[in-house]
């Protein structure tokens, strides 16, 4: 099984370069924005109590995080792989799904990391802004958003350093280059 995470800040290209993955490698994509989201556009009570703190740039409490992932995630466990997009963002999410994914014998094979700097970030969201629809994709919470990810979640890239699992791609290339890059980080990884 081949179970990758992508790993970056807010405007990095997660999402853009999480389907091209999906398209050749074939892997289920959980993107936990996407879920909340998913509960926010639907009115639900979990999408309104995270509504406060995405719409803040702020993380969701991690418990609610986990309990969507992991549900997630059972649901598609005949799947070739899986590419966990935007989790985990913490030591502690990141702890829960190397046990999730150890206890299953299928654990995580390569974090890939995109770099991007930070006004091109901001660029690329006050761009995608003006059709997005999303709350959280204006400039005070752009800002926001990133300095959550250094605070936050960037410390997470020493976690899965230590365990050897880090390729990092230069992320202010053009998309098809940027994927090209993480194609080969995948195909090497798929050689050994
Ligand atoms: P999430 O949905 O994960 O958003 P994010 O991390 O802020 O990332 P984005 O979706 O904004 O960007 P992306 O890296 O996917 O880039 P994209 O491909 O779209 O999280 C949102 C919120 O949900 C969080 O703030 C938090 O509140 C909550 N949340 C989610 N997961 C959580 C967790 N695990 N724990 C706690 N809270 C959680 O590209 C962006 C733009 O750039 C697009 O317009 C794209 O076309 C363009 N672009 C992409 N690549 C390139 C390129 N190479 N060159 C030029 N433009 C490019």
């Amino acid at each position: 099984m081949l179970n990758l995470i992508i790993f970056g800040p807010p405007g990095s290209g997660k999402g853009t370069q999480s389907a091209k993955i999906v398209e050749k490698y074939k892997v289920t994509h959980i993107s936990t924005g996407d879920l909340l989201r998913d509960e926010m556009e639907k009115k639900t009570p979990l999408g309104e109590e995270v509504r406060g703190y995405i719409d803040k740039g702020m993380l969701v409490p991690d418990d609610i995080v986990i309990r969507e992932l992991q549900e997630t995630a059972e649901r598609h466990m005949d799947t070739p792989g899986f590419i966990f997009d935007g989790f985990p963002r913490t030591i502690v999410q990141a702890e829960m799904l190397d046990k999730m994914m150890e206890e299953r014998g299928i654990p995580i094979n390569l974090v890939i990391s995109v770099d991007v700097d930070e006004q091109e970030l901001f660029k690329r969201l006050m761009g995608r802004a003006e059709d997005s629809g999303r709350s959280d994709d204006n400039e005070e919470i752009i800002w926001k958003r990133i300095e959550v990810y250094k605070s936050q979640t960037l410390p997470l890239l020493a976690y899965y350093r230590k365990q050897g699992k880090v390729a990092s791609i230069n992320g202010m290339e053009p998309v098809e280059e940027v994927f090209e890059n993480i194609s080969h980080a995948i195909d090497s990884l798929m050689a050994v």
